[in-house]
């Protein structure tokens, strides 16, 4: 088992357990995870990243639960716990660890220039901690513990990944070959599932609720969303990112989940009013999500096998991951123990 792990590449990504998780979370990056299961050249490793989520205020209660919500929620999207490592961030100590090393790796001024940090920052004025500013170095320390070379994410993320690699680069010549240089996976459609009734910001369970559809949302509900959605006066199906931003992001949705080319769907609705596009995205949404809805009820009812999953995992990931810190440790010149 350890030398497939070693010869094989290595993807590893990771979601919030924000409760809600949405359209833009499912084709931006769960749907690609459930593809990449597959592909026999990869090991995959797909975290809940409860430590990032402290970054913001949260009822410890709720967190807890929203920690095996999201477990089975990757479950009930089709990953596998047989053929992937699905496990709990805080339950990997290493990453914390490997996030304060690099900090001292990364500087102020890269982390000042986030635009998800000025977002955020923004957004809760009244709350902006070290760890909404550090984020980013978390997010790398993730990734570098495990010699990740594919990072599957929303274009959203782009940015933190490019940080990521910006430390990688820069400890690998201080210290020699210690950390893989990661590469990001963005889907071609999808990569930035845009807001229902604001088409020109990002889909996101922080606005309300009829501009997202969630994962588990029932089909009457994705197809009223749907239906309200924001589009234009023109009345022309066509493919315009900048000029078209709700039709767009339309097409790129119904591309996403039925693996269509954009332009070939705009020439299939060519004459036809948006209620028809809309009712088309709908259909295809409700029969791509509702079988998710069914199997995360079963998963959920479980709760002491999503448990020992978590358990199980966990332990796979710190044996990865200590190999690294050993290294690490070596190479910064952190005295030696054996615990
Ligand atoms: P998070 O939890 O905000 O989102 C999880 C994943 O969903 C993608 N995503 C979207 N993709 C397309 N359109 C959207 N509207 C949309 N909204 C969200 C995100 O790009 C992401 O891939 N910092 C990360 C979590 C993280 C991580 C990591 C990811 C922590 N450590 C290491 C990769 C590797 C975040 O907050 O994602």
């Amino acid at each position: 088992m350890t030398e497939v792990i070693e010869k094989k590449k290595t993807i590893f990504s990771g979601i919030q357990p924000s409760g809600i998780l949405t359209l833009g979370n499912y084709i931006g990056a769960l749907r690609n995870w459930v593809k990449l299961q597959d592909d026999p050249a990869y090991n995959c490793i797909y975290c809940v990243v409860d430590l990032h989520a402290l970054t913001v205020r949260q009822d410890p209660a709720a967190l807890r639960r929203r920690c095996v919500e999201t477990l089975a929620l990757f479950m009930a999207c089709g990953l596998d716990p047989e053929k992937n490592i699905l496990y709990c961030q805080s339950h990997v100590p290493a990453h914390s660890e490997l996030g304060w090393l690099l900090g001292c790796f990364t500087y102020m001024g890269e982390l000042q220039r986030m635009t998800q940090f000025k977002d955020k920052a923004s957004k809760h004025a009244d709350n902006i901690n070290a760890g909404l500013f550090t984020y980013p170095v978390l997010m790398a320390a993730d990734i570098l513990l495990y010699g990740t070379d594919l990072v599957p994410i929303g274009e959203d993320q782009r940015q933190h990944l490019e940080l990521a690699r910006d430390i990688a680069i820069r400890f690998n010549n201080l210290y020699g070959n210690v950390f893989t240089v990661p590469e990001a996976y963005i889907g071609k459609a999808g990569r930035r599932v845009m807001s229902l009734t604001e088409p020109t910001r990002k889909m996101s369970k922080s606005d309300e609720e009829n501009s997202y559809i969630a994962i588990l949302d029932k089909p009457e509900d994705i197809r009223r969303k749907l239906r309200r959605a924001v589009t234009d006066s023109d009345g022309v199906i066509r493919y315009d990112r900048e000029g078209k931003p709700g039709v767009s992001n339309l097409l790129e949705i119904l591309s996403a989940i039925t693996g269509e080319e954009m332009e070939a769907l705009a020439a299939r609705f060519e004459g036809q009013g948006y209620g028809a596009l809309k009712d088309a995205v709908a259909d295809a949404v409700i029969q791509e999500l509702s079988p998710v809805r069914s199997r995360y009820e079963e998963f959920l009812a479980d709760k002491p096998y999503l448990e020992q999953i978590m358990q199980n995992n966990a332990g796979r990931a710190a044996k990865l991951a200590l190999r690294t810190m050993s290294k690490v440790h070596k190479k910064l010149g952190l005295a030696p123990y054996k615990l």
